[in-house]
């Protein structure tokens, strides 16, 4: 992620084209277009003849890929759509296989820097973090009408904050007063709650995490999706993701390791591949950065 405001950088984008074995005529599948920053060089490689099914959950990532692949939208297509629904995608489109497929998981620059998503807690908004605003749930939900067990659940699974129960505790107590409207609230209630506790990154990362990770069942949709990426991949296909934090890089190893148990896939990247030093210091977002590769070997 650019910290300027409109860049979004796409990580490790050699390695990652690279790795792909792309060819002309190639169809591959970006299951997170987002800016269309690795689409871009992959339809590079895949023409001519080449096919791109480009999804995302947030319609506004779509449109804006579409404004930045140009000419080459032609060769695309682009749905607003969840990839855990990519098999839906696929029967409409009359797409059986493909021969590559990325997933760069998480949100884009663009998210983060968009206030009004409520992704961060750098600028005030509403509490929101919706990747797809047609979702039923939002942060604000969960913050202000989870009971307290379950939000110390939710802070202490997918945000790995020990201190959980009391960041659970305080926003009860506080909700209690008055609504948590605001990004800025809730990240003061975290502060309080692990007073004392602060160390190199903001204690409120965390529960905001957390939350996010909640409101979009971001691991439920990986897992799903990626078992049917790996479904349709053709024989020799490679399947690249990147994921940004430990929960998430769990289930794409643990989903290689059971698919190549069985004789579907054979692991590239033993351990997961980083980005450069050089790419770390000018793409913050890079730097906890994981790339896993693998290559489909039983037939469809
Ligand atoms: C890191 S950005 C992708 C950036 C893109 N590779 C580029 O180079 O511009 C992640 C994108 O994935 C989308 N996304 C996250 N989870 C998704 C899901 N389950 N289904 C579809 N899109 C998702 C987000 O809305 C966001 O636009």
């Amino acid at each position: 992620m650019g910290t300027d405001s409109g860049v979004h950088l796409p990580v490790m984008l050699d390695k990652i084209v690279s790795s792909l074995n792309l060819k002309p005529g190639h169809t591959v599948l970006d299951a997170t277009i987002g800016g269309g920053g690795h689409a871009i060089e992959i339809l590079d490689r895949i023409k001519p003849g080449g096919k791109l099914i480009g999804l995302d959950a947030d319609a506004s990532a779509v449109s804006r890929a579409r404004g930045a692949l140009g000419d080459s939208a032609a060769l695309c297509i682009l749905v607003n759509e969840n990839f855990r629904n990519l098999d839906s995608v696929f029967e409409r489109e009359g797409i059986k296989k493909i021969d590559a497929c990325l997933f760069d998981v998480g949100i884009s620059s663009f998210q983060m820097d968009d206030a009004d998503r409520g992704f961060s807690f750098q600028r005030d908004a509403r509490l929101d973090m919706r990747m797809d605003p047609g979702l039923r749930i939002s942060a604000w939900d969960i913050v202000n009408k989870y009971r307290e067990e379950d939000l110390s659940d939710i802070i202490y699974n997918y945000g790995e904050e020990r201190f959980a129960r009391r960041v659970a505790r305080y926003i009860v107590n506080s909700r209690a007063e008055k609504p948590i409207d605001t990004t800025g609230e809730l990240r003061s209630i975290v502060h309080r709650a692990v007073r004392g506790r602060r160390g190199r990154i903001d204690p409120a990362t965390r529960t905001f995490q957390a939350l996010r990770i909640a409101v979009n069942d971001e691991l439920g949709a990986l897992d799903e999706g990626l078992k049917k990426a790996i479904d349709r991949l053709s024989e020799g296909g490679r399947i690249a993701v990147i994921s940004f934090h430990s929960l998430e890089d769990r289930i794409v190893k643990n989903i290689f390791k059971s698919c190549a148990a069985s004789g579907i896939l054979k692991i590239i990247t033993r351990k997961p591949i980083t980005a450069s030093e050089e790419e770390k210091a000018v793409n913050p977002r890079s730097r906890s950065a994981k790339l896993r590769i693998a290559e489909r070997v039983g037939a469809l």
